[in-house]
């Protein structure tokens, strides 16, 4: 993936690459306002927690970039405005309100200052919250590829890849950083439904890159590790909390009870920026729930009754004892982890 880039910033426009359109079309998206942003954000043109947080970011920077530099309360609440707009998208993901945080501390940190120069404030620290993520994604592949074997088969699930940080990817980088390193991994991808993040992007992107990586279906996930094809399971995070519950792509908590069962370790992948340190329990996570479309629908197939009733949550928890490690950038989380969790909320800075 190195030439692609997920999100960047190009004179005055966000650049995103559409995941929506993969793998069949290579599309670049120029998003000028940030309407722009939270309609892609809703509807999954871009997505992954740290990329939406990132994307955020560059949001709020579009909503004042073209704004006047005399009107001072027009300015603040326009960004204001923004930041409500960008948070109301999506509600699992942490990393959302996290960077919008951080935009709002820039703000209110650079009040005294000339309009022009907390756009440009704004500006920097939406590059910096890009380029920490692409360091922070190194760190975690560079520290979990330890927790590698020589010769890996590992399942992952959803993409926690380069398309849904900054660049490189959580559990990807993981995979990644194992293959840099000179271990013999093979990859197998659950294809995610309903929106296939598996089957379209995670295998997207290691086809990219040259890593070996097998499609299945959900459902075969099981089969795999009875057949002991599989030694580790590597996915990223939505939210963990304290208790070291984690939220993520729906399935992944029936991975989690699979690789119980036939005593496989599931790693999971995050920055600092997916943690809620202010939530003790999965149960206080609110899940997304999303349209009925995206189930009854294949791409623009219909492949159910029109008119039948859908659940359809995006994400689900995983209790944190199922959970053998948490790889972040400051280090390797094991049990227990309410106790390793707090440490770390100690000494986050
Ligand atoms: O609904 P999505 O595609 O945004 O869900 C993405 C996931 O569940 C990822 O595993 C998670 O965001 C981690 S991405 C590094």
């Amino acid at each position: 993936m190195e030439d692609i880039k997920t999100i960047e910033w190009v004179n005055g426009k966000v650049r995103i690459l559409d995941q929506s359109q993969l793998p069949e079309e290579l599309v670049l998206l120029e998003i000028s306002d940030h309407h722009g942003i939270v309609n892609a954000i809703k509807n999954m043109n871009l997505r992954g927690a740290p990329v939406i947080g990132i994307a955020a970011a560059f949001g709020v920077v579009l909503s004042i970039w073209n704004a006047g530099e005399s009107d001072r309360p027009g300015f603040l609440g326009k960004a204001n405005k923004a930041i409500d707009e960008l948070k109301a998208t999506r509600p699992t993901a942490k990393n959302l309100f996290w960077a919008l945080e951080r935009m709002r501390n820039c703000l209110s940190g650079n009040l005294n200052k000339s309009i022009r120069e907390i756009k440009s404030a704004l500006l920097k620290e939406a590059e910096k919250i890009l380029s920490d993520d692409i360091k922070t994604c190194k760190t975690i592949g560079k520290l979990g590829a330890e927790l590698l074997p020589n010769r890996a088969n590992i399942l992952t699930h959803c993409n926690a890849g380069s398309l849904a940080t900054g660049d490189y990817g959580t559990a990807l980088g993981i995979i990644r950083a194992g293959v840099e390193a000179g271990k013999k991994i093979k990859v197998y991808a659950d294809e995610t439904r309903p929106l296939l993040q598996g089957a379209r992007l995670t295998t997207f992107e290691l086809l990219e890159d040259g890593i070996d990586v097998t499609l299945v279906c959900d459902n075969t996930a099981a089969f795999l590790m009875q057949q002991s094809m599989i030694n580790m399971i590597i996915v990223g995070a939505d939210r963990i909390v304290r208790n070291g519950d984690v939220a993520n792509k729906i399935g992944t908590y029936g991975l989690a009870v699979l690789a119980r069962h036939h005593n496989i370790p599931i790693i999971v992948a995050a920055p600092l920026s997916t943690f809620d340190f202010t939530l003790e329990s999965g149960r206080d996570i609110p899940i997304e729930e999303r349209a009925a479309e995206e189930v009854i629908r294949c791409g623009s197939k219909l492949v159910a009754p029109e008119d039948v009733k859908v659940y359809n949550p995006a994400f689900d928890i995983t209790p944190h004892y199922l959970i053998h490690s948490i790889v972040t950038e400051k280090g390797i989380i094991k049990p227990p982890f309410f106790e390793n969790i707090a440490r770390l909320a100690k000494n986050k800075t």
